[in-house]
């Protein structure tokens, strides 16, 4: 079972990913948790380039075939070998975080990242994908308070077009991405989210 969290930033992907996984090995379940781009020691310094502020020359085409670097190592490394030994993965972004914000949001198209997907994923796709939606500002206020990093920094039009990306992406593949409601606690969410994962599982 391969399980992916997507959301713009501050939607509270990492908070609701570790809740998870304490629920799922609470049950018994063996879990890997993952987070793109990083991941493995290579992704972690693939992720340096990408958010280094001092980065703002990157194009948009070489930042893609970094994160797809980083996720080719990622598949190989760590999610395939677990998904082979019966783990259940949980991964903080994955394909889609590239087709919302460097295919949509930054306009390099669909097209272009799937077949990049084809490449560096070769057929993995996740089982579930729990899309956690909320407002741009209100997501925007959390990820300022935590400190913000190079993409954090982008405006409030580009966000609401990859928001807007995630919503059609849900319903193109209404089985495997699940909007949930990410407003309120992280107690409360939790319990959307569990909902759906749980019933996933059995
Ligand atoms: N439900 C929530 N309500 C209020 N603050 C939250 C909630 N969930 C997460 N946060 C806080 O908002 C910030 C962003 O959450 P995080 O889980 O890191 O989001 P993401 O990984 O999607 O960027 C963190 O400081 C986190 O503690
Ligand atoms: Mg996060």
């Amino acid at each position: 079972m391969f399980i992916t969290f997507e959301g713009i930033d501050g939607s509270g992907k990492s908070t609701q990913l570790a809740l998870v996984a304490r629920r799922l090995r609470d049950a018994g379940r063996a879990v890997v948790e993952t987070v793109e781009p990083g991941g493995t020691v290579i992704g972690r310094k693939i992720r340096q380039i990408l958010l280094d502020p001092e980065h703002s020359a990157l194009s948009p085409v070489a930042e893609l075939l970094l994160y797809f670097a980083a996720r080719a190592q990622n598949v190989d490394e760590v999610i395939q070998p677990a998904l082979r030994r019966g783990a259940v993965v949980l991964s903080d972004r994955f394909t889609d975080s590239t087709l919302v914000y460097q295919g949509h949001g930054r306009g390099l198209g669909a097209d272009t990242v799937l077949a990049l997907d084809r490449v560096a994923c070769r057929g993995l796709a996740p089982n579930l994908t729990l899309f956690l939606d909320i407002a741009v500002d209100t997501a925007l206020d959390r990820a300022r308070q935590r400190g913000a990093d190079r993409m954090e920094a982008e405006d409030h039009v580009f966000y609401q077009r990859v928001r807007d990306a995630y919503h059609a992406l849900s319903a193109a593949e209404p089985a495997r991405v699940i909007p949930i409601d990410a407003t309120g606690s992280p107690d409360a969410v939790a319990a959307r989210v569990w909902t759906v994962v749980s019933a996933r599982l059995k």
